[in-house]
Parts: C-alpha cells; structure tokens; sequence
C-alpha cells in the first residue's frame, strides 16, 4: 500500500488544497499514514539541506525541496550516499528566465526515488522535464505526482519512457495537460489521476490512454462535458481498459447525462458522478457487471428516476443520493434494491439524505405499511414536512391502495 501512503502523506503536508478539494473522495487512500506521520519521524544521517529530509523506518528518506535550485539539489545528491529514496519532493525554484522552470538531466546525481513530487507554487510556471531527469530511476519509481504547474510545454512521452515500476500518475491542479495523450508505454500503470486540471479538453486521441490497464480513472473537477467524457469513455470501453476499470470518478465536471459506457466495463464498482446535473436517470442509467461497491450520485439536480435505473448486483452497493430534488421514493425503481441490500448482514444502502421528499399521499404505502422491514437499508430519509421515514406511522397508510 506505498502509494496510498504516500499520497496522504504528501497531501497532508503539503497540498491540504488538494485533500480538501477532493474532501470524501480522499478517504480511499486515508488509510494508515496518518498515525505513522506522527510517530515515523527522525533525523537523518546524512545532510540534505537545504532540503528537509525525514528517515522514515518504514519507509526509507523522504526528501522535500523548497524553491531549493537545481545545481544545489545536484550537489545535495553528489555528496549523500543513500541510493535509494522513498520519496523526492520538489516546490520548484524560480525561473531562470521567462516562466520557463526546467528539470535537468539527472537532477539527483544517479539516485533514485520511488515516489516523485514537482510542485509549482504559481499557475503560469511552465514545467519542464528533461528526457534523462529521473533515468536512474526508471526502474524504481512507483509513483508520480504534479501539481499547480502549467504543464504545456512538458513532454511526458520522454522523461516517463521505459518507467517500468510505474503504478500511478497523478497530476492536480493543474493546467494544458494535453500531453498525457502522448504518455510511453507504461506496463504497470494501473492509476490515473486527473483533477482540478485544464487541457483535457484538447486531447484529440486517447487510445494511448485506452490501452493502459487503468484499473482506476479519477477525473474529477475537470470541466468535462458530455462529448468530453464520451471521448475519454469511448477509448477505455474499446480498450484492455474494458476489462480493467474498477473505479471511475467524473464528479464536479459538466455533465448533464450519465455515461453511456458504463456498462462496457466488466468489473466497474466504484462509481462517482456526484455533482453534474442529470434531473432524470433513465432506464438502464446503470448496469453493473460485477457487485457494486458505491454509487455517488449526490448534489446533481436529479427529481426522477425511472424503474430499472440501477441494475446488477447491489448486495453491498450504497448508493448516495443526497442533496438531490427526489420527492418521490418509487416502489418499482428501490424495492429490488432494498431487497438485496436487507438479504445479508452489512449489506447495502440507500441514502436520501436532503431531499423534499413527499409523504403525504400514498406513494409510500408499499415501504411504511407494507415492507418496514426494508427501512434498514434506507439512510437519512426525512419527509418534506421533517418527519423521518423510521417515525412515519404505518397505519396513517392503512386506506391506501
Ligand atoms: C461542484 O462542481 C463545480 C464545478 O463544476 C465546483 O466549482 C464546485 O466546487 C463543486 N462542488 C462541490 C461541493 O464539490
């Protein structure tokens, strides 16, 4: 689990902004560094300084650099001994001239880090990396992360080629990151992060992408429209992605219909739409192939939802939709549902959480009269009026139909 370790370690050190910004959504990779943060901390040996250095014993050196200059990071690493890093941080120096930030060939003096983190402290920084700037690490280097750099200029298909090790690229916070059509061949990219960024929208060609084996696309806070997401969608649904793709994030983007492509994926799980504007989720919205973990479906204006929206295996899916426009609670579109869901112990949920939810006719008879028992999955359901579904009185339906 290094990379989920690392991902909150730096977040948390450093981008709070882009832990914040992806606020619930961080919680899969909040594992465990949280306590050994605290407790892992000691000096290190050798001196890095100007950089910080941290001797983590389960992890090995973390090193960060802030607005440190290339030749003296060259020399930090010249003089140090430790081959391998745990992690390289950089918030880049200023540039030498223009805007123009450039990383040079063999920034760290033939070592090598697991985990690469460039960092611009200004938005219009244009980030630069040299083919050979990580090379030695080619065959360590497990993860890595940009953020707040306008990365127009980058070339990603060189300073990345031949990272055999490679697991996650993560890029947040960030501008033109159209490049990343162009990444190499990337045998062990199973994560792609793209948030908070700029770019995708340029991208002509994204069968590169389609034929990593992503086994998690996250892509959210990206200004992506409905033909927009359909591009990306179409190159992963006729790709290795097909049968890969267990997670997929499109939340805070511009949608206004749910993906048809969907259910072209074979093992999708994982799921989050949130915050897009779809009113009306169809027949046949969703139909998973394998059994559904969550489906984040909160804040997207939705007011109806037909019968048969959701199909698959949803034992153990929960389903979030707060912060929606449902007044109405449909026997046709939930009972298959909460009848999954009540069938095991820790099963499923729906969650109705912020809805104006009308309980003063008789759509609810078939729930409060009929099946009560079925209330067990249903989370956070309050009536227009305030009344919770659980404090609704069966026999207030007893002259229902
Ligand atoms: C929802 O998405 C918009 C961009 O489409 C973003 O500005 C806003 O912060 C998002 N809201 C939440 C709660 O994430």
């Amino acid at each position: 689990m290094k990379t989920v370790d690392i991902l909150l370690f730096t977040l948390c050190i450093s981008l709070s902004n882009v832990k914040l910004a992806s606020g619930r959504n961080i919680e899969w990779w909040a594992s465990d560094k949280s306590n050994s943060q605290k407790t892992d901390r000691n000096l290190c040996v050798e001196d890095y300084s100007p950089c910080n250095c941290n001797d983590s014993p389960s992890y090995g050196l973390e090193i960060t650099c802030d607005g440190v200059d290339v030749l003296t990071i060259q020399d930090i690493f010249s003089r140090t001994t430790t081959n391998d890093l745990f992690s390289f941080q950089l918030t880049v120096p200023s540039p030498a001239e223009g805007n123009v930030v450039s990383i040079p060939a063999d920034l760290l003096n033939g070592k090598r880090a697991g985990n690469i983190l460039l960092n611009c402290p200004f938005p219009d920084w244009q980030l630069t990396i040299d083919a050979d700037a990580f090379r030695p690490s080619s065959d360590l280097t497990f993860f890595f992360f940009t953020a707040g750099c306008d990365l127009n200029l980058l070339d990603f298909t060189s300073f990345l080629d031949g990272f055999l090790s490679l697991t996650t690229v993560f890029i947040s916070q960030s501008s033109n990151v159209q490049g990343i059509q162009n990444l190499p061949a990337l045998p062990s990219l199973n994560q792609l992060i793209v948030t908070y960024t700029t770019g995708l929208e340029k991208i002509t060609d994204f069968s590169r992408l389609g034929n990593v084996q992503l086994r998690r696309l996250l892509l959210n806070g990206n200004q992506l429209d409905d033909q927009m997401a359909d591009n990306i969608l179409n190159a992963m649904a006729s790709s290795s992605a097909a049968t890969a793709l267990e997670m997929l994030w499109l939340a805070s983007n511009q949608l206004t219909r749910v993906p048809a492509q969907l259910s072209s994926f074979s093992r999708l799980i994982q799921l989050d739409l949130s915050n897009n504007s779809f009113p009306v989720l169809s027949s046949g919205s969703f139909s998973f192939n394998a059994p559904v973990d969550y489906l984040y479906l909160e804040s997207n204006t939705i007011n109806s939802i037909e019968p048969s929206a959701f199909q698959g295996d949803f034992t153990r899916g929960r389903i979030y939709l707060r912060f929606n426009s449902l007044s109405r609670f449909e026997e046709a579109v939930f009972r298959p549902l909460l009848e999954q869901m009540i069938s095991v112990t820790n099963g499923g949920l729906v969650n109705l959480e912020s809805n104006p939810l009308d309980c003063g006719d008789c759509h609810l008879a078939w729930l409060i009269r009929d099946s009560p028992s079925l209330l067990n999955a249903v989370e956070s359901a309050v009536c227009s009026d305030g009344t919770a579904f659980s404090a609704l009185n069966p026999s207030a339906f007893a002259d229902c139909p």
